[in-house]
């Protein structure tokens, strides 16, 4: 018999990847996947612990999704960081919830489905299993688009004192290049044109000789990949290897979300990141000297405790001696269990509020003058979907701007030039070249 599933993903790209995975783990049980949570019989929630928020999320939606419990039977999971920071909370607050199963566990999940299904009670999987759930996966078959995630680092020994993944994702782990090779030549051959390599701290990727710069070397040996890129990176761990591959290969896309959180040396510091504002810059600097046309994007902590107006000056300073191409930026966010959380110093809710405004609008200028610079110029553009209006195919620069442009539908999945007509804030539009 067929059955449906239905998974909503929070989070970070590593999430959107998992939830692909689980319904490849679920399809031999016999789920489809369904196109609304109410036209499911299973409906997995894969959640993002990140910041308060994110978390708070998770128990509205159950609230939501309870009637359909109660009146089709539906099968409810909770996966992902909040799952595995809040299992046992879950469970106390949302009883009604089938499974409860971490971020290296769903490799399980016909064994829980079927357990939750004679036991009528809870499941809950959040151990860190001694196992590899990468050796237990099967392989990917689904179809993938012109663009597609491989996960080849999970977890983070970093322990940065805001932050929840080392204690969501678990220690440091690289994939063996073999698997990471394997699962991007299936990739390729199913369609896939642009690979973004993921991990929490891709480039402490060191399941190969030589790390991420020669795992990227490799890659870019697949005869019909075109792009590679590869995220979220920590500035400490760019190597030689990486620069390297940065100036020689390139399908590596000139293009790189390299988070410096703050631009002041004491935060810096209180944050745990291990290296100071002028690193960063010196950092970029070789970067760019390796290759010219690299565009950076970031994230921003405002309001962490004890930021001073001071240090937050210094963020801005750093913001305009760079230049992003694009930037993500939050509130500081207390998380249970981190050593930040429990620093007295405290920044008033509306301070951070204040700054985060001041921050991104000065993002947004930067934003609008890094794509601004593009119109008149001819770029290549990777065709992923058919765009917004008839007629017209969307994909995406070199430097990740969205751009639109009239074109026949066989362009799709191919790179072409685009002559830029004009720049949006979040996009680009423009007609082939
Ligand atoms: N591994 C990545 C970050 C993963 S989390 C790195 O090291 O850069 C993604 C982003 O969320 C972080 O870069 C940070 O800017 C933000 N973030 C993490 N914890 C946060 C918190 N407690 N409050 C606010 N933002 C946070
Ligand atoms: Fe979190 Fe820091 Fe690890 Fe990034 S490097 S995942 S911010 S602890
Ligand atoms: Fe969120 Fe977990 Fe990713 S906390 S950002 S889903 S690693």
């Amino acid at each position: 018999m067929s059955k449906k599933l239905y998974i909503k993903t929070y989070g970070c790209q590593m999430n959107v990847y998992d939830s692909a995975r689980m319904a490849e783990v679920l399809a031999p049980l016999g789920y489809a996947p369904a196109e609304s949570p109410e036209a499911a019989d299973m409906v997995i929630l894969n959640t993002c612990h990140i910041r308060e928020k994110a978390a708070e999320k998770v128990f509205s939606e159950l609230g939501r999704l309870r009637p359909l419990k109660e009146q089709r039977g539906t099968v409810l999971a909770v996966a992902g960081c909040v799952a595995q920071a809040e299992g046992a909370e879950i469970i106390r607050r949302a009883p009604f919830v089938d499974i409860v199963l971490g971020p290296q566990t769903y490799h399980r999940l016909p064994e829980m489905v079927a357990r939750a299904s004679r036991a009528g009670g809870h499941v809950l999987e959040t151990d860190f299993p001694a196992e590899e759930k990468f050796d237990h996966l099967p392989e990917t078959k689904a179809a993938p688009g012109v663009t597609a995630f491989l996960t080849i680092q999970e977890g983070c020994d970093k322990f940065c004192s805001f932050c929840v993944v080392p204690y969501t994702r678990g220690a440091e782990y690289s994939r063996p290049a073999e698997d990471v090779l394997r699962e991007a030549r299936r990739l390729v051959e199913g369609g896939a044109r642009e690979l973004t390599l993921l991990g929490q701290n891709v480039n402490a990727y060191h399941g190969i000789e030589g790390g991420l710069g020669a795992l990227v070397r490799r890659l870019a040996e697949i005869e019909g990949l075109a792009r590679i890129r590869y995220t979220t990176s920590h500035p400490r761990d760019v190597d030689e290897g990486l620069l390297a591959a940065h100036a020689e290969v390139p399908k590596l896309m000139p293009f790189l979300h390299l988070p410096v959180q703050s631009g002041s040396d004491r935060i810096l510091e209180a944050m745990n990141r291990k290296h100071k504002a002028d690193d960063y810059r010196r950092l970029v600097d070789r970067l760019r000297t390796a290759r010219p046309d690299l565009a950076l994007s970031s994230d921003f902590i405002v309001g962490f405790p004890g930021e001073s107006d001071a240090d937050f000056e210094a963020t801005l300073r750093l913001i305009r001696d760079i230049g992003f191409a694009q930037a993500f930026s939050f509130k500081y966010s207390p998380r249970p269990g981190t050593p930040a959380a429990a620093l007295e110093a405290q920044v008033p809710e509306a301070i951070k509020e204040e700054r985060l405004a001041v921050l991104q609008r000065l993002l947004a200028e930067q934003q609008a003058q890094f794509n601004a610079a593009t119109v008149g110029r001819t770029v290549e553009v990777l065709f992923e979907k058919e765009g917004r209006h008839p007629g017209q195919l969307a994909g995406r620069s070199p430097w990740l701007q969205a751009v639109h442009a009239p074109a026949p539908p066989d362009l799709l999945g191919r790179v072409v030039p685009v002559r830029i007509a004009s720049a949006g804030r979040n996009s680009l539009a423009g007609v082939l070249a």
